[in-house]
């Protein structure tokens, strides 16, 4: 077999022949993806990376190679020669990138046989995730998953082809770090070398890049893996990949201007797109006001309205008496033509509930005024200010939530996506890109009782602000900046704070002691007293980016190996029970 690859080589790729190779000679090797037998002459559709050509055995061109081919089972590794021909009339596939033309094989060699896979390795395959992945080296075959994973190769190349074209340098940062506060709990490794001591696997490469521009490189990337041990989503890894970016000399607008012609550069060479420049901006106040969350999805409108002061007095108790007690009440309006029915309806109260409000009160506007539960508690004055406010029109259905801000913002927003999708209000192939701007630096932790960093504790506020972290830190902004596209956040950065005693101000804020302080940043506050020039940067969720150019519907579906919800491997089984030896060798103890 192996003699036989050393004497022929491939010449196409399966997925690359077309029209304009008819007649030439040809050497592929790949998979069987079907093999079909029509009495007397056998069709096999060949696949490689690049996709799939009808390959024809007949026994009048060539004998042997047909009286072969009646072996070859689905996922057999074949190659063969043979000649290209266009198909005949009629029996092209336009299906197919190559269903112009099929190869009649003149040799074969079967090079490797195959187990019947445990699943068909097609585009619609309806097998459970958690067999996909316990095969996943058969699942990547699956040629939308190798689309995938080529995209994300070209985007990656596309990344360093950016920033390298700009004069950014490509800095490796270490795996075996220090723990770097970004808000999760951390993947400990165990030191065999320092018995009793551990080291974090990085949440991100955060001191470190800030290190670099102390080190003066001014302008740094680092495509990079960071571990988080947090709860998992359909948009979250325990291990995930950014685009890591730091750059010294410069403000919010150079980070801004350069990451929007990164954008535009790899969106360019994954999806062949061009984005409109530069994106819009909102203020996280106009986000959670008009969208009740800070990654909001502008790609719809039914923005939420504050009709508090319309409903303060008015007669139905749940409204007045939740503005009573500094609640809020907002209200959405969906311009559904009246395609929501009362059932519908029922089915949004309780999808509010699972955020925690109390009821969805609703009103369908007519020509001659509302049909609503709540009309008979409200003054015409009351429903006149309410549809104005609203912009309501005939046929239009507005629904309230009254509750404390969070619920109601928790609940609307979540509400808003799900009868955008409901209605068919996304078009698959939107682009809407929102930065958001004017974070809050801090956000008070009910659970610990103290001030909390809303990015990182590195985030410089707005200088204005800083006498606000003495007399009300809620309130101080923060020079940070979030990406978000299509509602998910796909980066977050901020100027950073090169002061020394800024930083030592910051961590007394978040309630550190100086002792713990030293303890945990020792190193970075060090620094800062070397000579450190004003610098910020910004880091995007590799994954999400891929995930949302493929129109995947899960993160797992561009990450060649991901874990399950569970954080395990369901391939290789990890993490897995390891020998007392292994654990006496780290002075390690499983206490349980
Ligand atoms: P942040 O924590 O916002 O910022 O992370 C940056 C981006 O990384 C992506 N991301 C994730 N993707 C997949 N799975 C996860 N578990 C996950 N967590 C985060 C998100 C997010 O926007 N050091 C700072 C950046 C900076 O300030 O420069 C940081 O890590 O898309
Ligand atoms: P009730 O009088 O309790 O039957 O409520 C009348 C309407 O108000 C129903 O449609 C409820 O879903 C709605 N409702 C109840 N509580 C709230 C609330 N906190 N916010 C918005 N609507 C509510």
């Amino acid at each position: 077999m192996s003699d036989f690859i050393s004497k022929i080589k491939r010449t196409h790729y399966c997925g690359h022949l077309k029209a304009v190779d008819a007649g030439k000679e040809v050497v592929l090797m790949g998979w069987v993806h079907r093999r079909r037998d029509h009495g007397g002459v056998i069709f096999v559709d060949l696949r490689d990376r690049e996709g799939i050509v009808q390959v024809v055995f007949n026994p009048e061109v060539h004998a042997e190679s047909h009286q072969e081919a009646h072996r070859i089972r689905s996922e057999f590794v074949l190659a063969l020669k043979g000649t290209v021909r266009k198909r005949p009339e009629g029996m092209e596939n336009p299906d197919l990138s190559t269903g112009d033309v099929e190869v009649m094989a003149n040799t074969l060699e079967i090079l490797s046989e195959a187990k019947t896979p445990p699943f068909v390795l097609d585009a619609e395959t309806d097998i459970s995730e958690n067999i996909r992945l316990k095969y996943r080296y058969l699942d990547l075959r699956r040629p939308e998953l190798q689309r995938n994973i080529i995209l994300r190769s070209r985007v990656a190349a596309a990344t360093r082809e950016y920033f390298t074209s700009k004069g950014f340098l490509e800095v490796e940062t270490p795996m075996l770090a220090k723990s770097t506060p970004e808000g999760a709990r951390d993947y400990l490794v165990p030191s065999r070398v320092n018995l009793g001591t551990f080291y974090a696997l990085p949440q991100s490469p955060q001191t470190f890049k800030q290190l670099l521009m102390i080190s003066g490189f001014d302008r740094y990337f680092q495509i990079a893996r960071c571990f988080r041990d947090e709860d998992l989503r359909a948009d979250r890894q325990p291990e995930f990949t950014q685009i890591d970016v730091e750059m010294s000399f410069i403000d919010e607008e150079d980070i801004i201007s350069t990451m929007e012609g990164l954008m535009a550069h790899i969106f360019k060479a994954g999806t062949g797109r061009d984005l409109q420049i530069p994106f819009p901006r909102i203020t996280y106040r106009d986000a959670m006001e008009r969208y009740g969350r800070d990654n909001p999805d502008t790609r719809f409108a039914m923005e939420l309205r504050d009709v508090t002061e319309i409903v303060k007095d008015c007669g139905f108790k749940v409204f007045n008496e939740v503005a009573a007690s500094g609640g809020i009440v907002k209200a959405v309006r969906i311009e559904d033509e009246r395609r929501l029915s009362r059932k519908d309806i029922d089915g949004l109260t309780n999808f509010v509930s699972d955020y925690g409000a109390k009821g969805l009160a609703w009103a369908r506007v007519n020509a001659d005024g509302w049909t609503s539960p709540i009309v008979k508690f409200l003054k015409a004055e009351e429903v006149g200010a309410l549809t104005k406010a609203m912009e309501a029109r005939e046929g239009d259905l507005i629904v309230f939530v009254a509750d404390n801000p969070g619920i109601v913002n928790d609940a609307l927003a979540n509400l808003r996506i799900h009868v955008a999708r409901k209605l068919d209000l996304i078009k698959p192939d939107q682009l809407a890109f929102t930065w958001v701007v004017e974070f809050p630096l801090l956000e008070y932790s009910d659970s610990e009782k103290r001030f909390v960093a809303k990015h990182h504790p590195f985030t410089s506020p707005v200088p204005e602000d800083l006498p606000l972290l003495d007399s009300d830190p809620g309130k101080a902004r923060a020079r940070a900046y979030d990406l978000v596209l299509n509602g998910t956040e796909i980066g977050g950065g901020s100027i950073r704070i090169h002061r020394t005693d800024v930083q030592q101000k910051l961590f007394q804020t978040l309630g550190l002691t100086p002792e713990d302080t030293r303890l945990k940043f020792g190193f970075l506050l060090d620094a800062l007293e070397f000579g450190t020039p004003p610098h910020g940067g910004i880091a995007f969720g590799f994954d999400r980016l891929i995930m949302i150019m493929t129109g995947a519907p899960s993160i797992r579906d561009v990450i060649a190996f991901p874990k399950t919800q569970k954080a395990t491997d369901a391939m290789t089984d990890a993490p897995s029970k390891v020998s007392i030896e292994q654990l006496m060798e780290l002075s390690l103890k499983i206490v349980q």
